[in-house]
């Protein structure tokens, strides 16, 4: 039995250096000392010894559990302490390193001046409407009392999609006021700000691409005064009180009267430069008294009701806002530039 028991510690010693994972391990205890493990059957067998072999067998037997046990331990712990480094060295991080600098955007300067511009808007009791800038003719010139044979509606003036001239990229915002009047309900009180396009070539005041604050308010007794006293209020939140504005007779087919509104010059406040090209006073936006024939066009008895409606260019206004002299930088999104605002 002595024999037995030397080799089953040399055994089980050498299966526990050998086991290279806990699992192994487990199998090793189980194998030698579990309840029907080599070593308990080993220990089973004392009750065949003569009396003097049994306490000598037992007092041996249970050395070699205790070493066993013991040695089980330790590997435990030695693998458990591999299996941690292993783990850190895959998983290292070095906190010293410098970390990726995140750049956070920020609104473009004619987002800014929309945001502000519908901001103030919404103060004064408008809501903000939307319409396609894949416009109809219709609603883009008839409906806008702007008949057949219209210069703006020149193919070199106009982005046509189809041979029949019927569908375009609307090239003002005023076809909203249509949507707005065939599907809202009176009062109306809306802006509509949006892009529009036309055939210009770019320079630092024309662009393919622009964008334009459509205003409509339909509503009984509403006169020009009233269109008057809200475009100055616009301008003077927009840009303080102090700034002077005039109105100048004008046409558009859909209003009548019509008139385009001023705004003194951001750059020389009146005395002339080349930003207002020596007149002192810059041009800002086109309006008037709805036509009656728009209004009925869209159901609206004029007998009860009137109306007013303007353009403002965004573009001009983010300008304006910002003391930017080409339009060219508000669209080209260098960094650089839009970094400083
Ligand atoms: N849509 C005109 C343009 O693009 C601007 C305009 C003028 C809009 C008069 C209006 C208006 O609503 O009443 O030149």
């Amino acid at each position: 039995m002595e024999q037995k028991l030397r080799q089953l510690r040399e055994e089980s010693l050498k299966a526990i250096r050998e086991a290279g994972v806990l699992d192994a391990l487990e199998a090793v205890r189980v194998k030698y000392l579990g309840k029907k493990g080599e070593l308990t059957a080993v220990l089973k067998q004392m009750g065949s010894l003569s009396a003097e072999e049994r306490p000598k067998m037992g007092q041996m037997a249970n050395a070699i559990r205790e070493e066993l046990a013991s040695a089980l331990e330790q590997a435990k712990k030695d693998l458990g302490e591999k299996a941690l480094e292993a783990r850190l060295a895959a998983e290292r991080l070095d906190v010293t390193i410098p970390g990726d600098s995140v750049s956070i955007g920020r609104a473009h300067p004619l987002n800014r001046v929309i945001s502000e511009f519908s901001e103030i808007a919404i103060g004064m009791g408008f809501t903000i409407a939307e319409g396609p800038e894949v416009e109809l003719s219709s609603y883009n010139f008839d409906k806008l009392n702007t008949a057949e044979g219209h210069p703006a509606r020149d193919r070199q003036d106009t982005f046509y999609f189809t041979d029949d001239d019927s569908v375009l990229l609307r090239t003002q915002t005023s076809p909203v006021q249509i949507h707005v009047m065939e599907t809202q309900p009176l009062p109306i009180r809306i802006i509509a700000p949006g892009r529009v396009y036309r055939k210009d070539e770019v320079d630092a005041t024309h662009s393919p691409m622009f964008h334009q604050i459509e205003g409509l308010v339909v509503d009984e007794g509403i006169t020009f005064g009233d269109l008057k006293g809200t475009l100055n209020e616009f301008v003077h939140r927009l840009y303080g009180p102090q700034v002077r504005t005039r109105f100048r007779p004008h046409h558009f087919p859909f209003t009548e009267p019509s008139c385009e509104m001023d705004v003194e010059c951001f750059k020389c406040h009146g005395a002339g430069c080349p930003v207002c090209k020596g007149e002192g006073w810059v041009e800002l936006l086109g309006g008037g008294m709805v036509h009656p024939k728009v209004l009925e066009g869209c159901g609206i008895d004029t007998d009860r009701y009137s109306g007013f409606a303007f353009g403002f260019g965004s573009d001009r206004l983010a300008m304006f806002r910002f003391n930017i002299s080409d339009l060219r930088l508000l669209f080209e999104n260098d960094t650089r530039f839009l970094e400083q605002f």
